[in-house]
Formats: structure tokens, sequence, C-alpha cells
């Protein structure tokens, strides 16, 4: 038994290894996990408090899958909700269906009974989105007047580009679990890369992209900019790598290698964390200092891990 998490999981580790101490399933332990992240307000990159899209409003992506029966469960750019990650498994559990979104997804949370949360940013969250906008946009020739209306803009994509910030403005969880039984669990939750055009999509949602779970093989979770792990598939090549036979390490570089050898533009910051079928776990990062946890049932607490670094050169713009 084992949950691996990225390091701002911290805050839910504990809750999930406890679930699995107490004989609970992989599923449980890594909503559960979750959940913790989604509350904390401290934590910028999911959840209440995220960081909001170029209108100022918080959208929500999650995704959670069962290793045991490739079951996925996976909602997008919802509004107003919290807990992402249980509507996430609620799609997975209730409904024929994979993914929802906006407005959907939204509607969904209200029959499921979750409250509505119409507030989701600290007024000092929205200081920083209104401060971050400012000094690019103004210098590109708009006043606080037209920042304060941006929303009934034609011409949002212009904006998007010049507010984004490759370095500063992503972030994500990730969870994996594997429960006494054996079975895998993967978990993604986030708001998604701050100042977004509305309804964008990350790879937390994607199944494939930043979260893949098979039991017979292993599972893999993705942070940092989703659209290089959608165009590289990069959860589920990884999972695809162990499944021909190549070790956890192994495995893991060679997703990276995929991420490095991208065309194009934007590329940027990727981390990932995975286990195989026997427990072992792996962290990966792009860029040097960055950590993952992970904590078995006999741990008092978690232990933070270097990850390995397997070098991508940014490019942008
Ligand atoms: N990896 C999270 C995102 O790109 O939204």
């Amino acid at each position: 038994m084992i949950v691996v998490a990225s390091s701002n999981g911290s805050i839910g580790i504990e809750a999930a290894i406890e679930i699995l101490r107490q004989g609970g399933t992989a599923v449980a332990a890594v909503e559960a996990g979750i959940r913790l992240v989604e509350a904390n307000p401290e934590d910028n990159s999911v959840g209440y408090n995220g960081y909001p899209n170029i209108l100022g409003e918080v959208e929500l992506d999650a995704s959670i899958m069962n290793g045991r029966t490739l079951e996925s469960g996976a909602v997008g750019a919802l509004k107003g909700y919290l807990h992402a990650i249980t509507l996430a498994r609620q799609v997975m559990e209730r409904l024929p269906h994979v993914l929802l979104v906006g407005e959907g997804a939204s509607r969904f949370a209200a029959e499921m009974g979750h409250p509505p949360q119409p507030e989701m940013m600290l007024p000092d969250t929205r200081t920083v989105w209104a401060d971050r906008l400012r000094p690019e946009l103004g210098q590109a020739g708009l006043t606080d007047d037209d920042i304060a209306h941006i929303a009934s803009r034609a011409d949002l994509a212009r904006w998007v580009e010049l507010a984004t910030d490759p370095e500063r403005t992503k972030g994500t969880v990730n969870f994996i679990a594997q429960d006494k039984a054996g079975n895998i669990c993967t978990g993604v939750s986030t708001s998604g890369w701050a100042w977004k055009y509305p309804g964008r999509l990350g790879d937390s949602p994607i199944i494939g992209a930043g979260n893949y779970a098979d039991n017979r093989y292993g599972a893999a979770a993705c942070t940092g900019m989703g659209e290089m792990a959608i165009r590289a598939s990069t959860a589920h090549s990884l999972v695809f790598y162990l499944k021909m036979g190549l070790s956890l390490a192994e495995a893991c570089e060679r997703a990276m290698i995929d991420l490095r050898d991208l065309g194009g533009r934007f590329i940027s910051v990727m981390n990932l964390v995975a286990i195989d079928k026997d427990g072992n776990h792996a962290g990966f990062s792009s860029v040097d200092g960055r950590t993952y946890i992970y904590q078995t049932p006999d741990m008092p607490e978690c232990e933070e891990l270097a990850r390995t670094v397997v070098p991508i050169p940014p490019r942008w713009g």
C-alpha cells in the first residue's frame, strides 16, 4: 500500500494513507487526499482560491481513474463548485460518460447535491489577478477601465497570450494510491493555467494526458504545462512503456524525452509522478528543485524526494 503525490499534496496525504490503513479503496484515498488540497486557500493552483482565467473566473478541471477497471471520470471548466475531484468520481460512478464540462458539469454538481461556491477566490487573489493584467495589458494599450470590462471584448486571444506567464501561472495536484487489494487509482485536480482563455482545458481532465492508471502495469500523473502532456499523451505513454517492459525509471525518462521532442511553440515546465504495479515510485521534472512525496502505512509522515531531472529547453512565443 502506498500513496504518492505532488508535493502540494502534503496537506492531504495523511488522510489518504489513513483510508488505506483502515482497509479503504485506492479510489476513496485519492478523493479524500485531493479534497483537502482543493479546500486549501494557500494553494493557488487547485480548487478554492485558485488563480482564475483572464476574466477573473475560477474554472476547475479534475479527473480520476480506477486502474482495476480503467473506468474514469473527469470534469472541465467547472465554475461555482469546489470539489471537482468528487464530481469527477461521480461522473465515473453515476454516469455512462467520462468527461463533463462547463455548464453541464455545474448542472451535474447541483444534481449531486454539491453546495454552490459562488465566490471561489479570496479578495487578495482577485487583486493579484488585476495586478497581473495591468502592466502587460496596460503597456499594450488597455486602460484600467478596459481591463475591468475585459469580459465584453471580442479580442481575448491577443490578451491571453500577453497575460500568461509560463514560469508563474501553472500548478496542479496529483495523487496516486495503491490499496491492500493491489488496486491503483490516480487523481488530478487543478484550477489550470492562470489567466487562461475561458474554457481552456489542460491535461488534468484528459485521461491519458494528465492521468492514467492500469493495475496491470502502473500509473502516472502530470503537473506543469498541460498542453504538452495532451500533445504527447504523457500519462498513457508512460504506462504503455511499462507495458512494453521498460523499468519505471526508463518509462518516466522515455515519457519526458517525448515531451522534449515536441516541436513548435509553447514549451515549458513538465513534471510527472508514477508508480509501477509493485508500488515502486518515481518523480521526474524538466527543471531542478522539484520534489514529490510518498507515504506507506507504516510511515508516521510522508517523505519528500527530489525529482529526477530530464531537461526540456523552454520555447515561448
Ligand atoms: N497541468 C495543469 C494544466 O495545465 O492545467
